[in-house]
């Protein structure tokens, strides 16, 4: 997956002003995730501010570090894997995308253009990705001992 230099400006620059708004954001977020999803809403253990919060933290750091992704890519590996954990599927992560979007859109309209949302798509499929990928490597490290304890 490419991402273009004007691309990473573009998500860099428009998270700056996602940041003010992220507690607005994410509760936009989360309400319209389970009124779309219901089923999801049992998966979530945690407080929703604080959720929120880590949602948005990820996010941030993954986007700061996009010209530099390795660093951040054994972060989001090992979240992917506690995912699996929490019940999430492949799939799930592309249902979740159009929602995140649409309450970035709904709380900022005049900045995410389409282009913008473009960016975005490919920033978010590239955090997806490397989440997901934690959870296929055989020789994930993390996986394997996970496997032996009892919370797997
Ligand atoms: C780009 C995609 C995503 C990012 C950046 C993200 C980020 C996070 C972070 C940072 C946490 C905190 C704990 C941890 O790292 O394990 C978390 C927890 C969680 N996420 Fe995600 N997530 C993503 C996609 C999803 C999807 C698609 C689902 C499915 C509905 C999901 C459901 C959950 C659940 C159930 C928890 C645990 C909540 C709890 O402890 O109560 N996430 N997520």
């Amino acid at each position: 997956m490419e991402i273009t230099e004007h691309q990473i400006k573009l998500v860099q620059s428009t998270w700056e002003k996602v940041v003010p708004k992220s507690f607005e954001i994410s509760q936009k977020f989360y309400g319209k995730l389970f009124e779309k999803y219901p089923n999801y809403k049992q998966m979530f253990k945690t407080d929703m501010r604080e959720q929120g919060k880590k949602l948005m933290q990820m996010i941030g750091t993954t986007v700061l570090g996009l010209t530099n992704i390795g660093r951040v890519t054994p972060t989001l590996k090992e979240s992917g894997i506690r995912h699996v954990g929490y019940g999430v599927t492949d799939d799930d992560y592309n249902k979740l995308k159009p929602i995140l979007f649409w309450s970035f859109k709904d709380s900022l309209p005049d900045v995410f253009t389409d282009e913008v949302i473009d960016a975005w798509n490919i920033t978010y499929d590239i955090i997806s990705n490397i989440m997901i990928e934690g959870t296929k490597k055989e020789e994930s490290i993390f996986m394997r001992v996970l496997k032996k304890t009892k919370f797997w």
